[in-house]
């Protein structure tokens, strides 16, 4: 399965006591989850990631405020806007990955399917390439 970056619509359960969204595996998601984490109190200007992951996927979701999540396969660079809860967005392996542009008091929640695991990242952006021209 080669699947591309893309945005996935989550359910919203639209309620007068508040509203409600969910994502699962493998309705919503394209994999299983095996860790959460989320990135927060980010200073104006900050920029987060300058990455990639050799294997590891990805779905990023703007919980709360708002932060650009900019994709480089390569060749070239595609930026997503994040900032509604009730959509995130699919990150394969092997796409570079920075997230900026992050609003005062914005909580991105990030999914995947692997563990931690330091040997994953690529973080020279010539290796990167290079990998994923071989
Ligand atoms: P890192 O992924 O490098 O953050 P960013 O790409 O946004 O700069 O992670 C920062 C630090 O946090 C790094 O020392 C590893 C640690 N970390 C964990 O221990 N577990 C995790 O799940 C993540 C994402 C990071």
């Amino acid at each position: 399965m080669d699947l591309k970056p893309h945005i996935i619509q989550l359910p919203k359960i639209l309620d007068k006591r508040g509203n409600l969204s969910f994502f699962e595996h493998p309705r919503q998601l394209p994999f299983s989850i095996a860790r959460t984490y989320w990135i927060y109190d980010v200073p104006g200007g900050e920029t987060r990631g300058g990455h990639a992951f050799k294997e590891q996927q990805e779905f990023i979701v703007a919980l709360s405020g708002s932060f650009d999540v900019v994709l480089h396969d390569g060749e070239n660079e595609q930026v997503f806007s994040l900032n509604r809860s009730y959509y995130g967005l699919y990150v394969p392996q092997m796409y570079w990955r920075r997230m900026e542009n992050f609003s005062t008091n914005s909580l991105a929640l990030i999914v995947s399917d692997k563990a931690y695991d330091a040997s994953d990242y690529i973080r020279e952006f010539e290796e990167y390439k290079r990998l994923k021209n071989d």
